[in-house]
């Protein structure tokens, strides 16, 4: 594929067409962890993005080629994106493909410690000023979207870090009641570490409820052909022996047994020496 557009330096104001702003309930950190994270385009906005395939990434930003929903699979659009964490803001930059010079760039003001106010401003070229405002607010609905998937992820992400436990008791035991009066899949919780609990194939099975990449919920797939597909950037995983089935040196946590009692009763417990 052949790139012919030089991006400018800076935006051009004449093309400004609109801008986006909005509250986040995220740390700076959250934030630009979201921002460096190429990964997740996807899979978290899969209706916005079909594909990617990174060129270069780093702590700078990344450059990558991304596949748009709604357009044929030869109309890659050319992203580069570009953080500069002393003023805040990075640049997002169309530098093939459609929208084609097209320019977002994205400022973040620290308002406490988990808020932050963004402004983004579109700069599109070549849009004739009776369609700017048409234009612009597509670009902040699509950004409204956008914000909406980032933010769940964001916010459920550091109430896994806050939460998150170094250790455990094995000796803890959890009895789950009529295995007949159960829904499945069920979430449920052990020496304070949460696990899927399913019937697969007639087997009773416990497996690890976040994802060990960035502690995606695993409970949001389903379970296909014995294996979970993680909803943040697509890892999956074999339910019955942990293992990363896409490639990635991962494993689930360990997961507990489960047992089923001569009444029918379902217990959690884990393996080994209590
Ligand atoms: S959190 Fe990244 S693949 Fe699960
Ligand atoms: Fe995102």
């Amino acid at each position: 594929m052949k790139y012919t557009f030089q991006p400018a330096e800076a935006a051009n104001a004449v093309n400004h067409v609109g801008s986006y702003r909005r509250r986040l309930p995220v740390s700076i950190e959250r934030m630009y962890e979201n921002t460096l994270d190429w990964a997740h385009l996807p899979h978290l906005h899969e209706s916005s993005f079909a594909e990617i395939r990174c060129l270069d990434s780093g702590a700078w930003g990344w450059r990558a080629e991304v596949g748009n929903v709604g357009f044929s699979n030869s109309l890659y659009s050319l992203i580069e994106l570009k953080l500069d964490r002393q003023a805040r803001r990075w640049i997002t930059r169309n530098l093939a493909g459609p929208n084609e010079g097209a320019e977002i760039w994205t400022h973040v003001f620290v308002k406490g410690e988990n808020m932050l106010d963004v402004v983004v401003d579109f700069y599109v070229p070549d849009v004739p000023p009776e369609a700017k405002e048409k234009v612009g607010l597509a670009f902040a609905k699509a950004y409204e979207q956008l914000y909406d998937e980032d933010v769940a992820m964001m916010v459920e992400r550091q109430q896994q870090i806050d939460r998150r436990v170094e250790g455990f008791d094995r000796s803890e035991i959890l009895v789950m009641g009529p295995a007949n009066e159960l829904a499945l899949p069920a979430l449920v919780t052990l020496s304070r570490r949460d696990f899927v609990v399913n019937q697969i194939a007639d087997e009773w099975l416990a497996y690890a409820a976040r994802c060990p990449h960035q502690m995606g919920p695993l409970i949001e797939s389903p379970v296909v052909e014995g294996e979970v597909r993680c909803p943040w950037h697509g890892f999956t995983f074999n339910v019955r022996t942990g293992d990363c089935t896409s490639g990635a040196a991962c494993q689930l946590t360990e997961s507990p047994i489960v047992a089923v009692d001569d009444n029918g009763v379902l217990m959690l417990r884990w393996a080994g020496p209590q």
